[in-house]
């Protein structure tokens, strides 16, 4: 039997890690953001193209705008995708993971879309609330603090609000 795949949503995400490599001796937040789903969509093109119409989503932030992964020569630098442990940044190796989601949605969409794929990048909302500070105690603070003015992925939350309103 051929299964149909018309939706997959790419939103695994790792965020304020201390620096490690995976086995594969890559920076852990961009192998987990950025090339775990580079390869599960390559392992999933075909299923995709013959169960098309079909649609990828890749999850992004704001924050990609705040980065960049080419050197001054305007060349991609590998060593700033994937940085030893004394050029890391947590914020800063979230933030180009960003950018390279949006650049593989981008070329995924550029390269499948004729054959009826699409995939589109987004933003899911400002500080929307989940799991994603639990590597450190201030991300944690700064993320309950902002709770209350931010979304919910909580359904019955936003009927609430749809109440109150
Ligand atoms: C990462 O992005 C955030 C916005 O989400 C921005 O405030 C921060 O300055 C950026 N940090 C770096 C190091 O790029
Ligand atoms: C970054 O590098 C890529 C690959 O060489 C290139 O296509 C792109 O135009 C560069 N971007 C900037 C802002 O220099
Ligand atoms: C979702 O929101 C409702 C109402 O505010 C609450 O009772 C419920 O515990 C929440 N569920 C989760 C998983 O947070």
């Amino acid at each position: 039997m051929k299964l149909s795949l018309h939706v997959l949503v790419c939103n695994a995400a790792a965020f304020a890690l201390p620096w490690s490599l995976t086995k594969d001796g890559l920076e852990t937040t961009f192998q987990v953001n950025h090339l775990g789903h580079f390869y599960l969509v390559q392992l999933l093109q075909d299923v995709l193209c013959h169960s098309a119409p079909a649609r990828v989503v890749v999850v992004s932030s704001e924050s990609h705008r705040f980065t960049d992964i080419n050197d001054s020569s305007g060349k991609l630098d590998f060593s700033r995708l994937s940085p030893s442990k004394s050029d890391y940044w947590a914020m800063l190796a979230y933030n180009r993971s960003k950018l390279c989601n949006i650049l593989f949605s981008n070329e995924l969409h550029r390269r499948l879309s004729p054959r009826g794929v699409t995939s589109n990048a987004v933003h899911p909302g400002n500080m929307m609330y989940s799991s994603i500070h639990r590597n450190w105690w201030v991300y944690t603070l700064l993320f309950t603090l902002a709770r209350p003015f931010t979304k919910s992925m909580n359904f019955s939350d936003q009927r609430n609000v749809m109440r109150k309103t």
